[in-house]
């Protein structure tokens, strides 16, 4: 069956009518403006913040060669793991109060199927480990020395850096050494993706450094499916970004795929769980919550508690950053 076809038979008759219309999905008066609540044309890639720009690429390149939609998510965010200067992603993150960088990552198939490692230290790629335990493991999660072991035994390989600046900054913190972790409000974080394929197959990944200076041992969204991620192929995707614990205490992503689910447009879903969260905490002031969503006809959009949130949207018309809608 083409995929204009299997598209159109997804929609049904008035999303049928709507896609030939470049329409939008009925968005709320709230989101109207949102130039992002769409139905793209074929495959569809969007991740967090700017250094989804370079990532989108790659994701876009490996589906242009054939590989899967789960290997694009994989390789899109190695790249931003990989980035030595990025200091909210892999190894060149932020340490924790200690001076341990520690990484959490997770990826999800369109079937549910999902891989995840929490604080785990010298590993370039924590995404590939997660994906690793996904489909090597009868296990979702792995942690710490255990998660370390395993992926020594099973081919990945340690990483030592020293990167002075990261070091410097970390002796600065430690002048006053405040029992307070900080949180990116702009231009960084997580890097969550989202993608679909030209066959309407979904897939997502997330990984990061977590917050600066946080806890040794501490544990954010981004590996635990359902906050930081969630994909259910009948329902669509979404990832998180921002402070994880907000995340965490409403299960971000998998209310906003559950949303869908139940007929909200992706920006809708986003907002509500942003809303879920407002009402939950009194004191938002300095934090960050992002939440990016594709439904399963291909609709996508985001929704942040503040201004200063965009994300990258990959489509056949190409690559863009999109400030993201908030409130
Ligand atoms: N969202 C990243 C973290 O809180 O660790």
């Amino acid at each position: 069956m083409g995929v204009e076809r299997r598209r159109f038979i997804q929609l049904g008759l008035a999303g049928t009518a709507a896609y030939l219309a470049g329409c939008t999905d009925a968005p709320t008066a709230a989101l109207e403006e949102s130039p992002a609540e769409k139905l793209p044309q074929g495959p569809l890639v969007l991740s967090t913040w700017d250094h989804g720009l370079p990532a989108n690429e790659r994701a876009w390149e490996v589906m242009r060669a054939g590989g899967s939609v789960l290997d694009a998510v994989e390789q899109g965010v190695m790249v931003v793991e990989s980035d030595l200067s990025n200091r909210s992603v892999g190894l060149g993150g932020l340490p924790d109060r200690d001076g341990h960088v520690t990484l959490d990552a997770c990826i999800q198939d369109h079937d549910g199927r999902a891989g995840s490692v929490a604080f785990l230290q010298r590993f370039e790629h924590p995404i590939s480990i997660a994906r690793a335990v996904m489909e090597r493991t009868p296990h979702v999660m792995l942690a710490g020395a255990g998660a370390e072991r395993w992926a020594l035994e099973n081919g990945f390989s340690t990483r030592d850096v020293q990167i002075p600046e990261v070091q410097a900054a970390w002796q600065k913190w430690l002048e006053r050494g405040e029992y307070k972790p900080v949180a990116n409000i702009e231009n960084h974080d997580t890097i969550g993706m989202v993608a679909m394929d030209a066959q309407g197959r979904l897939a997502g990944s997330c990984t990061t450094s977590g917050m600066a200076y946080k806890v040794h041992g501490r544990v954010g969204d981004s590996p635990i499916i359902g906050a930081g991620l969630f994909v259910d192929g009948e329902a669509g995707a979404a990832c998180a970004t921002g402070v994880g614990e907000l995340v965490i205490r409403v299960a971000g992503s998998h209310t906003v795929v559950e949303l869908m689910r139940q007929g909200r447009s992706p920006a809708e879903a986003c907002k509500e769980a942003v809303l879920r969260i407002q009402r939950k905490h009194k004191d938002l002031k300095d934090m960050q919550v992002g939440f990016l969503a594709i439904r399963a006809d291909g609709a996508y959009g985001g929704y942040a508690l503040r201004d200063g949130f965009s994300y990258a949207v990959h489509t056949a018309q190409g690559n863009e950053l999109v400030p993201s809608a908030f409130g």
